[in-house]
């Protein structure tokens, strides 16, 4: 270790961590993480609202929101001043003890999910409450298989995984949980193709994310409603990405007025802080006591966090401007007259665009602009800015997009 990188590596390790250079974090992070991302060549230390700040005092209009995580934008002073109180009064409390935010938050999610839905399994990230749901939907239908979509992304672990369809993520971790059919998506004959006596669940995101920002039809979803409720597969609806607020409703399943067995909720529940559930219909009838549970599940700090983002959703209407400001963006979007431009989607602030060529080249342009986006795939630019945004900040993204993807064309 160079004397550079100790002092740095001391100063990580105390308050003076602030003080650490671009170079100093990438290398750290280079050095002693995992390797498993790759990494942008900025060091993120600072958000406020719609803008993050890099080590080197550059300011970015922040249009990942930290994979959709950040629908509030970052540090709303409500879920700041719900963490604080709830910091000094009590962290951690496992869920064999009753306590009152997460009481409070399970009574207020059950007045919030699509009807029927009204118990919840509380854990700390979206792979953990699409395990749960497929963990469930086992027990409570005596069955072993599940359908899922081509495309569909829903995870890391081994479950959830097992249900993600693309070989990129899967083939290095083979074998994956047996059981799992993957059929295309918004194809109702290939579903019911696949569904037989031994389907516990089929599991569906209303807009792929990952897989590149595709919105179901609504006529699928209601057919796939309808083969369950024919065969007695449950209906696992993974709105991990979707949820809270961020395509318009505060739930995607509300455009289509669908009611699934469970739905999967993660990524932006908490105002930030780490947190997943799963929504329990009826079908799912008594999980057995002790069959399954999470050290972290359900703590109190996250809890506050979760109530006080939806205090701010509804009271700031997220979920309608989100609709409004997509509409608004998917009309500027599609005017793009760029070649390698072959499509455009969305649904409320879940933006794609399609190109005709790989994405990266295009995220750095954008970066160098001053503005964070992502890819939803190789070929896919994804838009996912926090739903707290204005209009002329939106307009700056955009402005910032058409730019790169006219340069890109020439
Ligand atoms: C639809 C969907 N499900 C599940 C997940 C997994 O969530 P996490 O990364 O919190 O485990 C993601 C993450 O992007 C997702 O988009």
């Amino acid at each position: 270790m160079t004397d550079a990188t100790d002092n740095a590596a001391r100063a990580a390790t105390t308050e003076a961590s602030a003080a650490l250079t671009t170079s100093a974090i990438l290398d750290l992070e280079a050095r002693h993480g995992s390797g498993v991302y790759p990494k942008r060549p900025i060091a993120l230390v600072e958000g406020q609202g719609v803008r993050v700040r890099d080590a080197d005092g550059r300011w970015f209009l922040d249009a990942a929101a930290g994979h959709g995580v950040a629908n509030l934008g970052h540090g709303h002073p409500r879920v700041l001043s719900a963490l604080s109180a709830q910091a000094a009064r009590l962290v951690t409390c496992a869920e064999t003890y009753p306590n009152d935010r997460r009481a409070a938050l399970l009574a207020r999610l059950a007045g919030v999910t699509p009807p029927g839905l009204d118990r919840f399994f509380l854990c700390n990230s979206g792979t953990e409450a699409v395990e749960a749901a497929l963990k469930f939907a086992r027990v409570a239908t005596g069955r072993t298989g599940f359908v899922a979509l081509q495309r569909g992304f829903h995870g890391r672990t081994f479950g959830a995984l097992s249900a993600t369809a693309e070989k990129r993520h899967r083939d290095a971790f083979a074998p994956l949980v047996p059981g799992f059919t993957h059929v295309a998506f918004d194809d109702l004959p290939a579903a019911e193709a696949a569904v037989g006596d031994d389907t516990a669940a089929v599991i569906v995101e209303i807009v792929q994310g990952e897989g590149g920002v595709r919105p179901a039809s609504g006529a699928y979803l209601a057919g796939l409603r309808a083969l369950c409720d024919r065969t007695g597969a449950l209906l696992i609806v993974d709105e991990v990405q979707t949820g809270f607020g961020r395509t318009g409703r505060l739930f995607a399943c509300e455009h289509h007025d669908l009611r699934p067995d469970l739905l999967c909720l993660g990524k932006a529940m908490a105002g930030g802080l780490p947190m997943g559930a799963v929504a329990l219909g009826a079908a799912l009838g008594t999980l057995p006591p002790g069959s399954h549970g999470s050290t972290f599940g359900g703590n109190p700090l996250a809890c506050a966090a979760a109530l006080a983002t939806l205090d701010v959703l509804h009271d700031e209407r997220l979920p309608e401007h989100a609709a409004d400001l997509g509409d608004h963006a998917l009309q500027r979007l599609a005017a793009v007259d760029a070649p390698m431009v072959r499509a455009v989607r969305g649904l409320g602030l879940m933006l794609g665009i399609e190109l005709r060529t790989r994405v990266t080249p295009l995220l750095k342009a954008l970066l160098e602009a001053g503005v964070l986006a992502l890819p939803a795939g190789p070929t896919v630019l994804r838009l996912l800015p926090p739903l707290t945004i204005t209009e002329a900040e939106l307009d700056t993204v955009l402005d910032a997009v058409e730019l790169v993807l006219r340069s890109a064309a020439r």
